[in-house]
């Protein structure tokens, strides 16, 4: 229906009139707000310039670009895939179809990290980075510290890198592939870390089908499968964790919905001792903080 919608000749507020039906019809959540954002990225701004712009006629290239991406929106295709970018801890991150979109709920995770971890660590380990969210937002806030963040996907790894460098953290942030399913991973690192974060795949794989298309049809298979129960990855990273983590240091990980319970029996049966399992603004438990006794 979309993919043939022309906005030839007309201004802005009678573009957005045409575009919030259009996504509604898709089943949008929120297709006044995702119109404002599809139209500011058109004219080159944010959602602040439709307002000021609304009686500005849009030229063609303006209206060629519209169509093309309401069209992409109608047919679930995620917005950051379409802005290319998403804020996470008031930081702008490149995205792609390679790297998973960074989560309101990841936030959560940074929240209770920072909250557990004194003084401020100097070595942080990220583990399965994507864009790099976890560890530069860490980064961000302990000036100090320097952090390795890693992932099996190269080119997940070359996005977080450019994030690194694009919020001038590339000085303490370094990126290098590795694979937690091979055995010996662990090795690469000699110097254990203060704190080792991570939010690993959790999707059980019987869930995968019922999950919203924007997700299951766009964003990294290895991003969201995590096995049967969706708990491997916590069992293979905590198998690691004791030559990871200094005596002391602090591992957080953000968790799935019914997962907090198993992922502490898992950390606990390591030998880690739980701080604290905090929810997200859901009041969902969202990430699970432990400790190297
Ligand atoms: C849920 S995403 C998290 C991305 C990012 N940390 C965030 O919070 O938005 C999980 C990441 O783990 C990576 N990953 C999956 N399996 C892995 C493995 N065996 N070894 C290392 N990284 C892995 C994926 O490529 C993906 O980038």
């Amino acid at each position: 229906m979309s993919d043939h919608l022309t906005f030839e000749n007309l201004t802005v507020g009678e573009a957005q009139r045409v575009c919030v039906p259009v996504l509604k019809a898709a089943n949008i959540d929120e297709p006044v707000m995702e119109t404002r954002m599809l139209l500011g990225f058109v004219l080159g701004g944010g959602p602040e310039r439709v307002l000021a712009d609304r009686d500005n006629t849009l030229t063609s290239q303006q209206s060629k670009l519209l169509s093309d991406i309401v069209g992409q929106r109608s047919h679930r295709v995620p917005m950051s895939h379409i802005l290319g970018q998403r804020e996470f801890w008031s930081m702008i991150f490149k995205v792609t179809g390679d790297t998973l979109t960074p989560r309101p709920d990841t936030e959560t995770l940074v929240e209770a990290v920072l909250e557990n971890v004194s003084p401020p660590p100097k070595r942080i380990l990220d583990l399965g980075t994507g864009t790099g969210c976890i560890l530069l937002a860490l980064l961000s806030e302990w000036g100090d510290a320097q952090g390795v963040g890693v992932d099996v996907s190269d080119k997940a790894l070359a996005v977080a890198l450019d994030n690194a460098q694009s919020h001038k953290l590339d000085v303490r942030a370094s990126f290098v592939k590795n694979d937690w399913e091979q055995s010996e991973w662990t090795d690469v690192w000699s110097e254990p870390f203060d704190v080792v974060v991570s939010n690993p795949p959790y999707i059980p794989q019987a869930d995968i089908a019922n999950l919203d298309v924007d997700v299951r049809d766009y964003e990294p298979m290895s991003a969201l499968v995590g096995g049967d129960d969706g708990l491997d990855a916590y069992r293979r990273i905590t198998d690691g964790l004791n030559s990871l983590i200094s005596p002391g240091g602090v591992v957080g990980f953000e968790v799935g919905i019914d997962q907090a319970g198993d992922v502490a029996g898992i950390l606990e049966r390591a030998g880690f001792r739980v701080l604290e399992t905090r929810n997200d603004l859901g009041g969902i438990p969202r990430a699970v903080i432990g400790c190297k006794t």
